[in-house]
C-alpha cells in the first residue's frame, strides 16, 4: 500500500512539473533600448500590399480587423481639406502612422520624396561615411525633394512626420520646411523611432518656420493603433 502511494505521489509531481514548464513561454522580455538593434526589427520591407501587411510583418501580429476598433472618421471632405499630413519615411514606419492620421482626420497626405532615394547603404548609421551620417553631421545639408505641395495656401494645419535620425529630424525635413511659407498656419510634428523619445527633434524645424504656431509633437512606435494616433490628434484642440 505504501509503495502504491509513493508511485501515485511521484506521478502527481511529474504532471505538476510538466504543467509549470509549459507556462514559461511568453514571459520573455523583448524590450530593447538600443536603437541600433531595434531599428533592424522595425524596418519594414516596402510592400505593394499596403500598410496593414507591413505592420503585421513588423509586429508579427494579425492585422486588426475588428469593426468595433475602427476609427471614427471626421466628416471632412478630402476635396477641400484644410489639414495636410506631410511625411518623410525611409523604411515605411512613419508612412504607416501618417496614413492612419490622414485617414482618421480626413486630411490630405503628402509624401516628401527625396530626389535621390535612400539606399540601405545610405541608411547605415554604423558607418560614419554613409549618406545619412554625413548629412546628419552637417546641419546645413539640404537633400533635394522631388515634387512639391501644389496648394500649401489651402491648409490651416500641417502635420509633419519623420523618422528620428540621431535624435533629430532628417535634414530633408529642413529642406521641406524652408520650401514654403507657413506663417499663420498651425504646425505639429510627429515621429517614429526605435526607442528615442520625441525630445527636441523638431527644434531646427521650429526655428525655420517661427511665424507658424507650433503645437507639441509626439513620438509613436511603428505599430501604434489608428485609434491611438487619432486620440492624440483629437487631443490637440484643433478645430
Ligand atoms: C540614420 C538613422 C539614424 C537613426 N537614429 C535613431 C535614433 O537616434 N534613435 C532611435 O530611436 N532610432 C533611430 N533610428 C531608427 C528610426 O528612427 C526608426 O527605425 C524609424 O521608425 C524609421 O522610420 P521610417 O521607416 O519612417 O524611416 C535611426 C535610423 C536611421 C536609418
Amino acid at each position: 500500500m505504501k509503495k502504491l502511494l509513493t508511485i501515485l505521489l511521484a506521478l502527481v509531481m511529474v504532471f505538476a512539473l510538466a504543467a509549470c514548464a509549459g507556462n514559461t513561454e511568453s514571459t520573455e522580455n523583448n524590450g530593447n533600448t538600443d536603437f541600433s538593434q531595434n531599428t533592424e526589427d522595425q524596418s519594414a520591407t516596402p510592400s505593394e500590399e499596403g500598410n496593414v501587411s507591413e505592420e503585421s510583418e513588423q509586429s508579427g501580429k494579425t492585422p486588426d480587423v475588428n469593426p468595433d476598433d475602427t476609427v471614427s472618421e471626421s466628416d471632412h471632405d478630402p476635396e477641400d481639406s484644410k489639414i495636410l499630413v506631410a511625411y518623410f519615411s525611409a523604411t515605411n514606419n512613419t508612412e504607416g502612422v501618417a496614413q492612419k492620421l490622414a485617414d482618421g482626420l480626413g486630411a490630405d497626405l503628402y509624401e516628401i520624396t527625396p530626389e535621390q532615394p535612400y539606399t540601405d547603404e545610405d541608411l547605415n548609421y554604423g558607418n560614419s561615411g554613409s549618406r545619412s551620417s554625413v548629412e546628419m553631421n552637417d546641419p546645413t545639408a539640404r537633400p533635394a525633394i522631388s515634387g512639391s505641395v501644389e496648394n500649401m495656401d489651402q491648409y490651416d494645419v500641417v502635420f509633419i512626420g519623420y523618422p528620428i535620425w540621431w535624435g533629430e529630424a532628417p535634414r530633408i525635413m529642413s529642406t521641406f520646411i524652408e520650401s514654403y511659407d507657413f506663417s499663420g498656419k498651425t504646425l505639429v510634428a510627429f515621429c517614429t523611432s526605435a526607442s528615442s523619445g520625441f525630445g527636441s527633434s523638431d527644434s531646427a524645424l521650429r526655428s525655420a518656420a517661427n511665424d507658424a504656431t507650433w503645437l507639441d509633437g509626439h513620438r509613436f512606435s511603428a505599430d501604434v493603433s489608428a485609434d491611438d494616433v487619432l486620440a492624440w490628434a483629437n487631443g490637440l484642440g484643433i478645430d
